[in-house]
C-alpha cells in the first residue's frame, strides 16, 4: 500500500501538523478514563512531531455524542488532554471548539514543540457528514496532515476522509503516523504473506458482527477455532441442544453454510462451563456436548482449552479476535485467560501473534499479557473491516499516493 509515512517528513520545524488520532477511550460514569491504551499508542507519533519542533494540533472523536455538547459534557476532550499532558510530561492546551475563531486564535499562539487538543470532533455536525466545508475550515491552519487513527479508518468521516483529500489537493503532505504505519505493516502482512499454518481464534457475542471477517479468514487460514457466545449459534445450527445460551436464531442458516463452505476447518467447543444465570455468583458446572434447559454457556470447558491449545501450539501465525467466554466475570474468564497464556507462550517461541478488537485487547491487558504478543491492534471495527475488505478502508484510500 503506497501511503507516505511521517518518517519521510524531515522538516517539521514550525509546521502546523493536524494529527488525527483515535483517543476514543473507555470512560466511567463520571467521565474518568478507565483505559488509556489508545492515548499511549499514539505517543511515538506525537513525540516525533514535537521533537522535530512541529506544532501538534490533535483531533479525535470520543464516544458517540447525540449532538448536544451540553448533554454530552462527559464526552468533552478535557480529561483526554489532561492525560495526554501527563503522558507527554509537557503542557497541553485544549480548545472548546473544533473549528471557528477560538480555534484560529489558539493555533495562532501555538509555538513549535507545543500541543493543542481540539474539542470532540463529533460535537461538530460536519464530522460524520464528511462535510467538505468543515474540512476547508480545518485545512486553513494545517501545513501537514497526519493520520494515526487506525481505529477510525473504517469511517468515511471528515477528519479522516474529506480533510486529507482536500489537503492533498492543496499539495500539503498527508501521511500515516507511526502507529498507523505499524498497524498496516503487521495487518497487511497477515493479508499478503502470513507464515502458515495460520490459526484464527474467534470469539465474541455475535456471528452477524463478523460474517465478512469470517469469510475472509476462511480463505486465508488453515483453522478457525470458535468460542464465545457465537459458538452456540454454530452448535445449534448443527442440531445441538444449547439450553438457555445466547443464540442468533436468524443466523442459523448462515452458520450452517459457513460450516459447509470449509468442512473441518471450523472447530467448535466440545465442552462448556455453564451457569444457571448471567451472574458471577451463579451456580456453574462443566458439561460435555449438549447443554440442558435452565443452563447457559458462559465459557469454553477444559477439554476445549486443551484441544484449541494443541492447534495454537502448531501455528506459525495466530490471529485472535473476541474472548471465548464472559471474561469480565472472573469465574467465567478461565478459557480466555488460558488461551491467552498459550498464545503468549507461542509468541516467545517465535509465532507471530496478532490480536484485534476492543474486548480482546482489554482481556489480554487485564491478564498482563499484552506486552507478550507480537501485536495488539488498536482497531475494533477497523481491524475486522481491514481484514474483510482486503486492506481497503475509506481513510486509507484518502491517503493513497
Ligand atoms: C472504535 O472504538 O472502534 C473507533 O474509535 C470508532 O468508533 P465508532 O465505532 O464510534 O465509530
Amino acid at each position: 500500500m503506497n501511503i507516505p509515512s511521517l518518517r519521510e517528513l524531515t522538516d517539521l520545524n514550525g509546521k502546523r501538523c493536524l494529527i488525527r488520532v483515535d483517543f476514543n477511550v473507555p470512560l466511567d460514569k463520571q467521565g474518568a478514563i478507565t483505559n488509556d491504551r489508545r492515548i499511549r499508542a499514539a505517543l511515538p507519533t506525537l513525540q516525533e512531531v514535537l521533537n522535530k519542533k512541529g506544532k501538534a494540533i490533535i483531533m479525535s472523536h470520543l464516544g458517540r455524542p447525540k449532538g448536544d455538547p451540553k448533554a454530552d459534557a462527559i464526552l468533552r476532550m478535557d480529561n483526554v488532554a489532561r492525560r495526554l499532558s501527563e503522558l507527554l510530561d509537557k503542557p497541553v492546551r485544549k480548545v472548546d471548539q473544533v473549528v471557528g475563531p477560538a480555534v484560529v486564535a489558539a493555533v495562532n499562539v501555538l509555538r513549535p514543540g507545543e500541543t493543542l487538543v481540539l474539542e470532540n470532533l463529533r460535537f461538530e455536525p460536519g464530522e460524520e457528514k464528511n462535510d467538505p466545508d468543515t474540512a476547508r475550515q480545518l485545512a486553513i491552519f494545517g501545513d501537514v496532515y497526519i493520520n494515526d487513527a487506525f481505529g477510525t479508518c473504517h469511517r468515511a468521516h471528515m477528519s479522516v476522509h474529506a480533510l486529507p483529500q482536500l489537503m492533498r489537493q492543496q499539495n500539503k503532505p498527508c501521511v500515516a503516523g507511526l502507529l498507523l504505519e505499524r498497524e498496516l505493516r503487521i495487518l497487511g502482512g497477515l493479508l499478503t504473506n502470513p507464515l502458515p499454518p495460520v490459526v484464527a481464534l474467534l470469539g465474541g457475542a455475535k456471528v452477524s458482527d463478523k460474517i465478512e471477517f469470517l469469510q475472509a479468514l476462511l480463505k486465508r487460514v488453515q483453522r478457525i477455532l470458535v468460542g464465545g457466545a457465537m459458538s452456540y449459534t454454530f452448535l445449534k445450527a448443527l442440531g445441538r441442544n444449547i439450553g438457555n445460551s445466547r443464540c442468533e436464531n436468524d443466523k442459523l442458516e448462515l452458520a450452517r453454510q459457513l460450516l459447509e463452505q470449509a468442512p473441518g476447518k471450523i472447530l467448535l467447543p466440545v465442552d462448556h462451563l455453564v451457569a444457571d444465570r448471567a451472574d458471577a455468583s451463579a451456580r456453574t458446572q462443566v458439561v460435555e456436548g449438549d447443554i440442558s434447559e435452565g443452563w447457559m454457556g458462559v465459557d469454553i470447558g477444559p477439554r476445549t482449552v486443551a484441544q484449541y491449545g494443541e492447534e495454537l501450539r502448531t501455528a506459525a501465525t495466530i490471529v485472535w479476535n473476541g474472548p471465548v467466554g464472559w471474561f469480565e466475570f472472573e469465574p467465567f474468564s478461565q478459557g480466555t485467560r488460558q488461551l491467552a497464556q498459550i498464545i503468549a507462550q507461542a509468541t516467545a517461541r517465535g509465532t507471530t501473534t496478532i490480536v484485534g478488537g476492543g474486548e480482546t485487547a482489554e482481556a489480554v491487558e487485564q491478564f498482563g499479557l499484552d506486552q507478550q504478543l507480537t501485536h495488539v491492534s488498536t482497531g475494533g471495527g477497523a481491524f475486522l473491516e481491514f481484514i474483510a475488505n482486503e486492506g481497503r478502508l475509506p481513510a486509507l484510500d484518502a491517503l493513497l499516493a
